[in-house]
């Protein structure tokens, strides 16, 4: 019997009364405090251009298992539809003479940039997808193409025993490879160090670094890692012997040759050898300080979907490809890479100061979030944290930005304890504080949230949303 049924019971009808009238008065209160929100959600969308628009909803993601040409070279589920940058180019009143991503992740605006023939900057922090960026912005001569495939010979010629790459330092590593298959990874990785960093280097690592995960026992998932031969039975989880996991029936060093034949056929299909167009800079550090050496007014179109207000780690769902590149060695490292990054999730050190300097509505509506239905106490720092480095890197944008220059960002709001942060207009909001006018919130789909979530925000739902907010730098600004 459940606690409150008892006590019901026992207090009988009287009791039974006082419990309707307390839920009732529950009741008026989520009523009241859903009401408060609508008011503040509804007041902040009438201040701009927020409109439905369906045409956007294939832009604002990638679809890494369409095949489609350089998206097919690393599967990041974070990434956005290249189309969406050529549309942005096509409709900019001035010409775009330099494109920004301050955001750039495994590079679809660079990717774009670079087709159209634009020079573009990119800022990333997560060194696994800076490589795969650039890999994919090269220009390959005939020799490069040659070296390529001289070591996608020796690749698969190699065989145990050869030298290997240093075993990484990570603890889970026996859990993550089964040991054949580590071995084949390890001896590849010692054949690719071995060609000097450039071109060629950063194509072979590319293509290994994406067969990682499918000759693996994880797979990302949400905000973190899963291991595939864990399942879930009626006596809790179980580990089901490596022969018995779909796609590892075959020994190691098989497995891990095809994977990587049919990964650079394919990444060799897309290159086309011998064209010389602008390549995109890419730089490894925060964008929020990083700005700071790019010229005034040297940029046509900033262009990005920066980390959402939703606590994603994307260092996290990385820790496999960053310890087995060799890029990190200690958790040490694995920390410093990740507090360059935005302060978009509890994980990382959040100092926030006490002046309240961020757009009046972001303070009343966290005011509003009930900490008993937090699952981490510093939400609510870390949000603060969030806005305050999103204004700071605006405000770089602004300066970076040419008159009539634009930025496009890609943004999705987030719920906490019920209540809804609406990143999109509040990041309106502070561009207008900036200096820049708000063309347009284009509202290109609508999220989901957990059923219980969805329960008890259903008033709210409809801005739990992926939007693109189209900001505008007026002439003679
Ligand atoms: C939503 S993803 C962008 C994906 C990208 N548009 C693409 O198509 O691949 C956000 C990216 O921002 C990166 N990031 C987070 N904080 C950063 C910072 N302060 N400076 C530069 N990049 C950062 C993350 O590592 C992540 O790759």
């Amino acid at each position: 019997m459940s606690k409150s049924t008892d006590s019901v019971a026992i207090s009988g009808e009287g009791g039974l009364d006082a419990l309707e009238a307390s839920a009732e008065k529950l009741n008026e209160s989520i009523d009241s405090q859903v009401r408060k929100q609508e008011k503040i959600l509804s007041v902040l969308d009438s201040s701009f251009n927020v409109f439905e628009d369906s045409s956007a909803a294939d832009l604002v993601h990638s679809s890494p298992n369409s095949g489609e040409r350089f998206q097919r070279w690393f599967r990041y589920r974070e990434g956005f539809s290249p189309e969406l940058i050529d549309r942005a180019v096509r409709q900019l009143d001035i010409e775009t003479v330099s494109i920004l991503d301050p955001f750039s992740g495994a590079g679809s605006t660079l990717v774009a940039a670079h087709q159209a023939g634009i020079p573009s900057i990119g800022f990333e922090v997560n060194p696994i997808v800076s490589i795969v960026a650039r890999a994919k912005t090269h220009n390959y001569s005939t020799a490069d193409i040659e070296s390529i495939r001289r070591v996608l010979r020796q690749v698969q010629m190699a065989a145990p025993g050869q030298p290997m790459a240093k075993r990484p330092a990570l603890g889970i590593l026996d859990k993550v490879f089964r040991t054949d298959v580590l071995n084949a990874l390890l001896t590849i990785r010692q054949i690719i160090d071995e060609v000097p960093a450039g071109n060629v280097n950063d194509f072979l690592m590319t293509g290994w670094l994406s067969t990682l995960e499918g000759v693996s026992n994880v797979f990302k998932e949400g905000n973190g890692i899963k291991y595939r031969n864990r399942k879930r039975t009626s006596n809790g989880y179980t580990t089901i012997p490596w022969e018995q996991v779909p796609g590892f029936e075959i020994e190691g060093w098989g497995l891990v040759k095809s994977r990587l034949a049919s990964q650079f056929h394919a990444m060799l299909e897309d290159v086309e050898p011998d064209v010389q167009l602008a390549s995109p800079v890419v730089h490894e550090v925060s964008s929020v300080t990083g700005i700071d050496g790019v010229k005034d007014q040297s940029i046509s179109l900033a262009i990005f979907s920066p980390p959402y207000c939703n606590n994603f780690n994307y260092m996290k769902i990385f820790k496999v490809e960053l310890w087995m590149s060799g890029l990190v060695e200690t958790y040490a490292d694995v920390r410093a890479i990740g507090e360059r990054a935005l302060r978009s999730h509890v994980e990382m050190p959040i100092v926030v100061p006490e002046a309240r300097t961020l757009p009046s509505e972001l303070y009343a509506l966290v005011e509003q979030i009930d900490p008993t239905k937090l699952w981490n106490s510093k939400i609510p720092k870390t949000i603060f944290a969030y806005f305050l480095d999103m204004r700071e890197l605006l405000a770089g944008v602004y300066r970076t930005l040419s008159d009539g220059g634009e930025c496009h960002i890609v943004i999705g709001n987030s719920a906490y304890g019920g209540v809804v942060i609406p990143t999109d207009v509040l990041l309106a909001k502070i561009a207008v504080e900036l200096g820049f006018g708000v063309d347009r919130v284009a509202v290109a789909r609508h999220l989901t949230t957990s059923s219980q979530q969805r329960r008890a925000m259903e008033p709210l739902v409809g801005y739990l949303r992926e939007s693109i907010v189209v900001l505008k730098k007026e002439r003679n600004a």
